[in-house]
């Protein structure tokens, strides 16, 4: 039985006779999804998970940026358990229940802006992403979107329309919805301006800008953009922080054109960065703000967040069978409590002792061209050398396949970096142990790479 308070990972078959099994099953009979390691989960709890040949390993993933409050948190597991045994679905998209309206009014008292707010419940991030788009249209009567180079938005025809992340995710798929234009984001680490984005932020910031306004003149009718949709840090392109004051300027721009901004916080939000919303962190307040993974510590829901005087105006315009289902909203109001009361400041305290190593990782070694990222949404890039930064995904899958047989369980992201995003409530040993055996990883797969 593991306790989610282990110390240090411990690995003692590798690869097991179980996992084996399962693996060859699940490729037989599930669909050929996004699947990264070969960890065969049995039990979880906390930042530690034992798999089906009793391996225990630290979860650096949280299933994807889900699980921020730990596996099966003993307040989310009760809060579950109590919702299920008075009801587990009654279409509240229909119908009226307490729980859903409770949840609700939390999110619109904690998302920022003092506006009033009112929340859409979906099953998904793409779902919430939905939403946003139709509900963008609806209210503007406006057709056109923009997006990012780099950014992931979800894999529906509308969301994957904004999407920009990797051509896989768009390859054969096309026609997806149109009226989305692309526009590259503030990388500061690599961009198509050429400017270090580091030494120059507000040089690259008014680039994207330029960049805007000359698309504006040239094809796309400013006067007809509906929304502009950002992640605050890009997620699945990279990792990606961009210069402290873009927001601010992007807002203030988007403001004189009548553009609605859209925070996409699906994967940064819900107290990954330290702050319940990572936009705190840019000193802004979005129109809308669609939020997902983490919201219910696991149970599929999703919110788009938005001013009351945007609804939808008829009913029917949209709605979704499973959308504020009861068992996940009261999941999401324990998780909130959760991290209200301290797995935020957690993040935040942690996020700064990984900042540290990761940071040291690139003084020390060749490959590890760029550190980035804010709280517990960490990130390293993996290059040839410091001075070209050719991309090197060939190191960055070794040094992830390496922590795997170390115990450690990571998955990339971009297209050669490594993503850090253990549950909140990892704690300050289990913390430098586990960067211990990644640096050791790191090591390894330099010296193997140049042998
Ligand atoms: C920023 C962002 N938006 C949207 C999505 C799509 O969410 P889902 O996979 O739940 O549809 C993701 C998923 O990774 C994401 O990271």
């Amino acid at each position: 039985m593991i306790t989610g308070k282990e110390k240090k990972p411990l690995i003692k078959n590798l690869p097991g006779k179980n996992a084996k099994k399962i693996i060859e099953r699940d490729k037989k009979y599930v669909a050929n999804t996004t699947k990264a390691s070969p960890a065969v989960v049995k039990e979880a709890k906390g930042i530690v998970f034992e798999d089906v040949d009793g391996n225990i390993f630290f979860d650096f993933v949280s299933g994807v940026g889900v699980v921020n409050v730990g596996h099966s948190h003993p307040k989310v597991v009760e809060a579950i358990k109590k919702q299920a045994d008075n009801f587990i679905h009654f279409a509240g998209t229909d119908y009226y229940y307490q729980v859903q309206v409770d949840l609700a009014e939390k999110l619109c008292n904690i998302a920022p802006g003092r506006w009033n707010k009112k929340v859409y419940f979906g099953n998904s991030g793409a779902e919430a992403i939905e939403c946003a788009i139709k509900l963008t249209r609806w209210a503007t009567n406006k057709k056109f979107f923009i997006s990012f180079i780099g950014a992931f938005h979800g894999r529906t025809m509308g969301a994957m329309a904004l999407t920009a992340s990797k051509i896989v995710h768009k390859q054969r798929f096309f026609p997806w919805m149109p009226g989305v234009v692309h526009i590259p984001y503030p990388n500061p680490y690599r961009n198509p301006f050429g400017i270090d984005g580091y030494e120059e932020p507000d040089e690259l910031t008014n680039a994207v800008i330029n960049y805007i306004e000359y698309i504006f003149k040239h094809f796309l009718p400013g006067d007809e953009v509906a929304a502009l949709f950002s992640e605050p840090i890009q997620g699945e392109g990279g990792y990606v922080v961009p210069p402290k004051n873009f927001f601010r300027t992007l807002k203030k721009f988007l403001e004189e054109k009548n553009i609605l901004l859209v925070d996409d916080e699906i994967q940064a939000g819900f107290g990954r960065t330290g702050r319940m919303w990572a936009i705190e962190h840019f000193g802004i307040q979005p129109d809308i703000i669609t939020s997902a993974k983490s919201i219910a510590s696991g149970l599929p829901l999703s919110a788009c967040i938005y001013p009351s005087k945007i609804d939808f105006g008829v009913k029917g315009a949209h709605s979704t069978t499973f959308g504020g289902n009861p068992v996940a909203c009261a999941a999401s109001l324990a998780t909130i409590e959760l991290l209200e009361k301290g797995l935020i400041k957690n993040a935040e305290r942690q996020g700064k002792l990984i900042g540290k190593r990761l940071k040291e990782f690139v003084e020390s070694y060749e490959i590890v061209g760029d550190a980035r990222g804010i709280g517990l949404m960490q990130a390293t890039e993996i290059v040839k050398d410091k001075k070209s930064k050719k991309v090197f995904p060939k190191a960055r899958d070794e040094i992830v396949e390496r922590c795997f047989k170390k115990g450690i369980l990571l998955i990339g992201c971009g297209e050669s970096a490594i993503r850090y995003i253990p549950p909140l409530c990892i704690n300050e040993e289990q913390m430098n142990n586990a960067m211990d055996l990644v640096e050791e990883a790191i090591k390894e797969t330099g010296a193997n790479l140049k042998s």
